[in-house]
């Protein structure tokens, strides 16, 4: 896999499960939009067990989400992220919509955490529009840390 240089926006966005040798991928895609550098071996460790989903330009990472247990029936989405020059394209939703074909076999419901008090340099936008637009319920709130829940069918 391509880890550095633009993704071409004319290829098609393909779409895999992760395996153990994207970590490195992963780490420099949230280190290329973020100030804070990911746990590998905690990425390693959950793709192994856990659905997961990248995106792909040819050769060149675009995006991930990786996943983890909250229960036995209920998969907790840790992390969802796309290059800043490839959002608003329907990437992260398509993202979504995979990990939710891969999740609905075994579990009941995905829940995620979305909050502006994790620690980061960068003025942070809560990205609920995101998952209120793919059918993400917003199930509690404390102003600055939301939780949101959908039923797999
Ligand atoms: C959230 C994220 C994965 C969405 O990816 P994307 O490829 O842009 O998503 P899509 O193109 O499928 O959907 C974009 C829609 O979500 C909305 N959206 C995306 N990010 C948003 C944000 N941070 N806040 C509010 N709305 C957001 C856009 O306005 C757009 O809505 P529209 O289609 O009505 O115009 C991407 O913005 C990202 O990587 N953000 C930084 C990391 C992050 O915040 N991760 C979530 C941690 S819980």
């Amino acid at each position: 896999m391509c880890l550095s240089g633009e993704a071409n926006s004319m290829l098609p966005v393909e779409l895999r499960r992760a395996n153990s040798g994207d970590t490195t991928a992963i780490v420099n895609l949230f280190r290329d939009i973020s100030d804070k550098e990911l746990d590998a071996q905690r990425i390693e460790s959950c793709i192994d067990k856990y659905p997961s989903v990248l995106a792909l330009r040819g050769a060149k990472l675009v995006g991930f989400i990786y996943s983890s247990s909250f229960a036995p029936d209920i998969l907790e989405l840790l992390n969802i992220a796309v290059l800043e020059a490839q959002r608003d394209s329907g990437v992260g939703s398509m993202m979504l919509s995979e990990l939710e074909r891969q999740s609905s076999q075994k579990y009941r419901a995905i829940i995620l955490v979305n909050s502006v008090l994790y620690p980061s340099k960068k003025t942070k936008k809560l990205a609920s529009n995101f998952y209120l637009k793919n059918g993400y319920n917003l199930v509690h709130t404390t102003g600055s840390t939301n939780v949101f829940i959908k039923d797999l069918a």
